[in-house]
């Protein structure tokens, strides 16, 4: 099993391109379900979880492929030509392994008329149920049976309809706006995610012809529409990639710039590593972040967009372990999503939880020992810490970080860090 092994203390300094959104792309490729044509992603990371959603497309009777001159493109097979029929079951190996795999609900069942995609279950961070997801499907029409571990949606046709999220979900408001593109007559949805991988997941199914406004609201408003077209799209940046490179950059006291960034969408995230004291220069389509020292303590709540992203709390939370004076970090979008602090604790960091806040009381430095990645962000907080750390740091079962980050070691390498992956 392979693990990174970094010997911290190496100042980042430089530039890097950053990859394409992955959580962006499990969207957008769920989307090319709702079509006959091809569909071309650009800009696409090879991440583990891209890996597993071709599975699930393949499981599904679309293959896709890379592009033999591009290996970020993804061609994404129509079935219109080859009449190839769709197969709406999603099976549990691979639903597993990426509770994201749900996102094909609401496409197979426009398409089809059924989905079968097995209950995700718990994860390790949190609960986590499909409850929203499943109330705006069967707000368009959708029966829903569960059945042997399995979602099953049916409908003859869809019916647009008002959905009212009880809470706001990324994935579950993607669902229902891919399910309404093609059913019949308008449906609204209140309290919709407002996320920028709504956003370009709303920009690319008008692309297919689907009539979508007020993506980036809380209320997005869909004429369905009979049938959509294929599209070709470059995925945008990695928001929570090119935060992480940023922290690290803040946590060697060095100076890093992420390209190939809308600036805009890191708000939230530039403005907390600027209250922590970086120095951050913001460029058309470039970040560059300059550590001015420990930088000090900050209160950070994480919260659905455009509020400070929980995908970036384990990052943030690293920074802070070193930082000058005490911090406090609210998580409020999941439980158990503190997993990274007994391994922080374990290079040294003080932190405590109680409840959904942790406090952390920054120290003078950390020193390397052994971890355990255990979900994707965490490991990258770890990863981060180790860049810091005296001496070597070995993050184990780093499978976790390779679910949504192409190559870190790499890049990070790239920025000057002592840092390698052993098989
Ligand atoms: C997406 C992102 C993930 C990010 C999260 C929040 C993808 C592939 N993943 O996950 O990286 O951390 O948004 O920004 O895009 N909930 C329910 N019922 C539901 C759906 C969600 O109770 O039907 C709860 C969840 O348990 C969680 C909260 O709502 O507490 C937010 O979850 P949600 O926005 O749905 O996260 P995902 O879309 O799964």
């Amino acid at each position: 099993m392979d693990r990174i092994i970094v010997r911290g203390g190496n100042r980042l300094e430089g530039s890097v391109r950053a990859s394409g959104s992955k959580n962006a792309t499990l969207a957008l490729m769920a989307a090319a379900l709702l079509t006959d044509d091809e569909v071309v992603l650009r800009n696409v990371p090879r991440v583990r979880d891209v890996a597993t959603m071709r599975q699930i497309l393949a499981a599904l009777g679309v293959p896709s492929d890379w592009e033999p001159d591009d290996e970020h493109a993804l061609r994404i097979a129509g079935r219109g030509d080859r009449g190839r029929p769709i197969h709406p079951e999603a099976p549990y190996d691979l639903v597993r392994q990426m509770r994201a795999s749900f996102l094909v609900l609401g496409p197979l069942l426009a398409r089809c008329g059924i989905g079968r995609v097995s209950e995700p279950g718990g994860c390790a961070i949190g609960v986590r149920p499909v409850d929203q997801h499943l109330k705006g499907l069967e707000a368009l029409g959708a029966k829903i049976r569960l059945d042997h571990g399995y979602v099953e949606a049916t409908a003859s046709h869809l019916e647009g309809a008002r959905v009212n999220f009880d809470i706001t979900t990324v994935n579950g408001t993607q669902n229902v706006m891919m399910a309404a593109t093609l059913a019949r007559g308008r449906t609204e949805i209140e309290n919709a995610a407002r996320e920028p991988e709504v956003t370009e997941l709303a920009t690319v199914l008008n692309a297919m012809g689907a009539d979508v406004r007020g993506a980036g609201s809380d209320h997005i408003e869909i004429d369905g529409v009979a049938s959509l077209h294929g599209t070709e799209h470059d995925v945008w940046a990695d928001r929570i990639e090119v935060g992480t490179l940023l922290a690290a950059g803040m946590i060697t006291g060095g100076s890093v710039s992420v390209t190939g960034v809308a600036p805009a969408l890191l708000d939230a995230t530039l403005e907390k590593l600027r209250e922590t004291g970086a120095g951050i220069d913001v460029q058309a389509d470039a970040v560059t972040v300059r550590a001015g020292g420990r930088g000090h303590g900050v209160k950070a709540v994480t919260a659905p967009y455009p509020g400070f992203p929980t995908d970036m709390q384990a990052q943030l939370m690293a920074v802070l372990a070193l930082a000058d004076g005490s911090s406090t970090i609210t998580e409020t979008v999941f439980e158990h999503r503190f997993m990274h602090v007994p391994e922080l604790v374990r290079l040294g960091a003080d932190i405590t939880v109680d409840g959904r806040t942790a406090h952390v009381r920054g120290v003078g430095a950390l020193s390397g020992a052994p971890v355990m990645a255990t979900d994707l962000r965490a490991s990258a907080g770890l990863l981060l810490a180790g860049l810091a750390a005296d001496g070597e740091t070995v993050v184990n079962r780093v499978y976790h970080i390779d679910r949504g980050y192409e190559r870190i070691e790499e890049k990070l390498r790239r920025l000057g860090a002592d840092i390698r992956r052993e098989g």
